[in-house]
C-alpha cells in the first residue's frame, strides 16, 4: 500500500473489519507533521496546477474515471472489506463514484465566463473564474469512493489542488483513488490522502492555514458546525453535506407495491448508512396498514449476512458505536410503545435485523434523530396538510420523498417540503449530473451538476477602461 503523503513516523493503527471482527490491514497513522507537510506540498502544486489547461485537466479526469472502472472489483471488495457495504452494492457505489470525474472531465470545459454590457460606453466589463485554492476535504466512511469523487472530480477540474482526509474506518479506498490518479498521470501532490486515527490535530493545521483556501466537508451536523467556526478565522470557503431526517410521504393514490418497492431501497441500501436514506415513513391512513404488513414482509425477505458474499443485502453497522446507536434508538421506540412488526433486534456481531417499526410517536428518539440503520418507522396520517407539516417538522433539510400519482398534489407538496433534495416517486434521486445538498441544519453549497464545480471557483472580474 502506498500513501500519497509519505509519513513521519512508522506508526500504524489497526483497521477492523465490521463483519468479521479481524484486523485487515495497518494503516499509516500520519501525525501534526504529515498535515504540515502536505499543506506545503500541496500549495506548492497547486502554482502549476492552476496554470494548466482545461482540457489537460479534463484528459486526466477522464483517465481517472477509466481506471475506477478498471477497477470496480477492487474497490468494491476494499469497500465491503472496511467498511461492511454488500459487495454488489459497493460495485455500484464505484460506479457511481466515478461518474462524478467523468462529469466533471467534461464540465471543466464548461466553466464559461461573461461580457457584461458597461453603461460607460467606453469601458468593458469581463467576468471570468479563477480556482479558488487548495482544498480541504474531510469525507465520511459510508461511501469511501462517491463521497470522495464528487469533491475531488470538480476540486481538479477547477484547477485546484486537494488534501482528502480519509475517515478513519474506511482509509484503503482512499489510498487506492490516489494511487489510480497517479497512474492517470495526476500530476505530483496534486491530490494526498491523509490517514490519521486522531483527526483533530490534523484538521486543525489545515483549518488554521490560511493557504487551504476552502474547507469541503460530509458527515454529521455537529462536526460540521465545529469545522464552519473553525474556518471562520482564515474566512475559507465552506461546503458542508450534513445529517438528514428524510421523510417518506405515501398518499393513497400511490401504486402501493411500488412504493413498497422503494421504500425498502431508500430505507436499506447500505443497511440504512446513508445520509438521504428516509428516517420516517408516513403513510396515509386508508393503506398504512397494507402498506406496513407489505414492507415488512419485504424487509424480512431481506439477505442479511457476508459483505464479500455478492447475494448479501444487508451487511453489519460499521462499528460499535454505530450499532449501539441504532440499539438505542429501537430500544426506546419500543420502551414508548412502538411495535416491532419486522426485526427490532441486534443479532450478533455489528448487525441489526432490518426492523420495521409501528405505532410510533413524536417523542421517539427515532422521530428527531438520524438512525443511520436499518430501521423503518412508519406513522399513518390523515390529510397532506398534516403530513407536509410533519415532514418539515425537524431541523434537517437534506431529502424528503413522496409517492403519488396525483399531479396537482405532486408539486404541491414537492414545493412545500423545506428540503435540498425531493425523490417524488423517485427513491434514489442522488446522481452526479443534478445538485446534492440540504437546507437548514443539513449544510450548505451543493455537490455535483454545473453546481458542483462552482463550490471550487472564485468569480474574477476585469473592467476596461478603452476611452
Ligand atoms: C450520503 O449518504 O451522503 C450520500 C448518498 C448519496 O449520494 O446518495
Amino acid at each position: 500500500m502506498t500513501v500519497t503523503e509519505k509519513p513521519s513516523t512508522a506508526a500504524t493503527f489497526d483497521l477492523v473489519s465490521p463483519s468479521s471482527g479481524q484486523v485487515i490491514a495497518q494503516v499509516p497513522d500520519q501525525t501534526v507533521q504529515d498535515a504540515r507537510n502536505a499543506v506545503e506540498r500541496s500549495v506548492k502544486a497547486y502554482a502549476s496546477w492552476r496554470q494548466t489547461s482545461v482540457y489537460e485537466r479534463s484528459v486526466l479526469l477522464r483517465r481517472f474515471n477509466d481506471l475506477m472502472l478498471r477497477d470496480v472489483d477492487e474497490i468494491a471488495r476494499l469497500i465491503a472489506s472496511e467498511m461492511g457495504k454488500p459487495i454488489t452494492e459497493a460495485a455500484g457505489e464505484v460506479k457511481y463514484a466515478a461518474s462524478f470525474l467523468e462529469w466533471y472531465a467534461e464540465e471543466a470545459k464548461r466553466v464559461y465566463g461573461t461580457v457584461v454590457p458597461s453603461q460607460n460606453v467606453h469601458k468593458q466589463l469581463i467576468v471570468t473564474h479563477e480556482p479558488v485554492g487548495p482544498v480541504y476535504a474531510v469525507t465520511p466512511w459510508n461511501f469511501p469512493a462517491a463521497m470522495a469523487t464528487r469533491k475531488i472530480g470538480p476540486a481538479l477540474a477547477a484547477g485546484c489542488t486537494i488534501i482528502l482526509k480519509a475517515a478513519e474506518q474506511s482509509p484503503l479506498t482512499a489510498l487506492k483513488m490516489a494511487e489510480l490518479w497517479t497512474e492517470a498521470g495526476g500530476p505530483a501532490d496534486t491530490f494526498i490522502v491523509l490517514t490519521t486515527s486522531d483527526p483533530v490535530p490534523t484538521t486543525k493545521v489545515m483549518m488554521d492555514d490560511a493557504r487551504i483556501r476552502k474547507i469541503t466537508f460530509t458527515g454529521s451536523t455537529e462536526v460540521g458546525r465545529l469545522l464552519a467556526q473553525q474556518a471562520a478565522p482564515t474566512l475559507k470557503r465552506v461546503s458542508l453535506e450534513l445529517g438528514g431526517h428524510a421523510p417518506y410521504l405515501i398518499f393513497d393514490d400511490a401504486d402501493l407495491d411500488q412504493a413498497v418497492a422503494d421504500v425498502l431501497a431508500c430505507k436499506f441500501r447500505n443497511a440504512g448508512q446513508t445520509c438521504v436514506c428516509v428516517n420516517r415513513v408516513y403513510v396515509q391512513r386508508g393503506v398504512a396498514e397494507e402498506f406496513t404488513r407489505k414492507l415488512s414482509e419485504a424487509a424480512a425477505r431481506l439477505k442479511v449476512g457476508d459483505p464479500l458474499d455478492a447475494s448479501t443485502q444487508i451487511g453489519p453497522l460499521v462499528d460499535q458505536q454505530g450499532l449501539d446507536k441504532v440499539k438505542r434508538h429501537v430500544e426506546d421506540a419500543l420502551s414508548k410503545g412502538a411495535t416491532a412488526v419486522t426485526g427490532g433486534e441486534a443479532t450478533g456481531g455489528l448487525y441489526f435485523a432490518p426492523t420495521v417499526l409501528s405505532q410510533i410517536t413524536p417523542d421517539m428518539l427515532i422521530m428527531q434523530e438520524e438512525t443511520f440503520g436499518p430501521v423503518a418507522p412508519v406513522i399513518a396520517f390523515d390529510t397532506e396538510e398534516e403530513a407536509v407539516a410533519a415532514a418539515n417538522n425537524t431541523e434537517f433539510g437534506l431529502a424528503a420523498y413522496l409517492w403519488t400519482t396525483n399531479l396537482a398534489r405532486a408539486f404541491r407538496v414537492s414545493a412545500a417540503l423545506e428540503y435540498g433534495i425531493i425523490g417524488l416517486n423517485d427513491p434514489i434521486p442522488s446522481t452526479a449530473q443534478a445538485p446534492f445538498g440540504g437546507v437548514k441544519q443539513s449544510g450548505y453549497g451543493r455537490e455535483g451538476g454545473l453546481w458542483g464545480i462552482q463550490e471550487y471557483l472564485s468569480v474574477k472580474y476585469l473592467s476596461i477602461n478603452v476611452k
